[in-house]
């Protein structure tokens, strides 16, 4: 079944094809407005996830989404390669979390990125005004700048604001083709057994593609076939210790000149 046709959650299981063929296809509206099916979560750390009772999986860990997602994402991945500046690519923009911690960074003069975020089930205004994760992380002077963007039906990029220049396409990553383009990509899809198609060689290749030499993916998951289908797209493979609850989780890098054979940890 393509994946067009095998979708994650039945009850948002529409979607318009507005273009295929080479070339990204572009969806209009995958999203019905209601989407019963998803509730605030409150998580070990204190802080508030959404859950899908379809899927029945959380869209980050219960034992603290702050505290997985700035293990993960921005300690291992932004904080570890530390440019002044950095396009970021993410997959899986869900809730906006690893958008806000690392907009955070940002309005802390810490760096500035230009983010551009993948995601074909954008989530409604009411959903994110739920989680109320600007008041939750103490940072209400981004919740304007926010939630405009998220609940935009437009794509950006929106003019830089406190750091971060924010762009979104509602698009599977299945579909998605750049070459070089990004320093950093935060890989946040649901795990294996929900969503097998997102941790193939396939869509590694297209991620290893995506990134510029030097450039590195993290993802919390650290299962053996995913760390083998990583280094099969060619990346460097790290496991670091994962965030609490969490033993390990990878990060891959793509070779630049300077690296030599062998040197990915298997
Ligand atoms: C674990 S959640 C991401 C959590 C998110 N990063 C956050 O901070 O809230 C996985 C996300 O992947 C999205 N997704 C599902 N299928 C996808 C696909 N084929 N390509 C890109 N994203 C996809 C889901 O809609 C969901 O929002």
């Amino acid at each position: 079944m393509s994946y067009q046709h095998r979708v994650v959650i039945p009850d948002r299981s529409f979607s318009i094809r507005l273009r295929s063929g080479p070339g990204p296809t572009i969806y209009l509206r995958s999203v019905p407005t209601a989407t019963p099916d998803l509730f605030p979560a409150r998580t070990g750390d204190g802080s508030l996830t959404l859950r899908s009772t379809l899927l029945d999986e959380p869209y980050h860990s219960m034992h603290g989404a702050v505290q997985e997602s700035t293990h993960v994402f921005i300690k291992n991945g932004l904080e570890h390669l530390a440019l002044p500046h950095m396009q970021v690519l993410e997959v899986g923009l869900g809730t906006g979390l690893n958008l806000l911690l690392t907009w955070i960074r940002c309005a802390e003069g810490k760096c500035t990125v230009d983010y551009t975020a993948l995601e074909p089930f954008p989530l409604g205004r009411e959903q994110l005004v739920a989680l109320d994760h600007c008041n939750e992380l103490a940072w209400p002077g981004l919740q304007e700048p926010f939630l405009q963007r998220m609940t935009s039906d437009g794509t950006g990029p929106w003019e830089s604001a406190h750091g971060l220049c924010f762009r979104k396409l509602p698009m599977a990553v299945q579909d998605f083709r750049a070459e070089a383009v990004a320093d950093l990509i935060y890989f946040d899809a649901f795990g294996p057994p929900t969503q097998p198609e997102m941790w193939t060689l396939e869509v590694f290749q297209r991620m290893h593609d995506a990134l510029k030499p030097g450039g590195v993916l993290v993802t919390y998951c650290a299962k053996g076939e995913v760390r083998r289908a990583m280094q099969q797209a060619g990346f460097m493979v790290e496991r670091l210790p994962g965030p609490p609850g969490k033993r390990e989780m990878l990060r891959g890098r793509r070779r630049n000149a300077d690296d030599t054979d062998g040197a990915d940890g298997r």
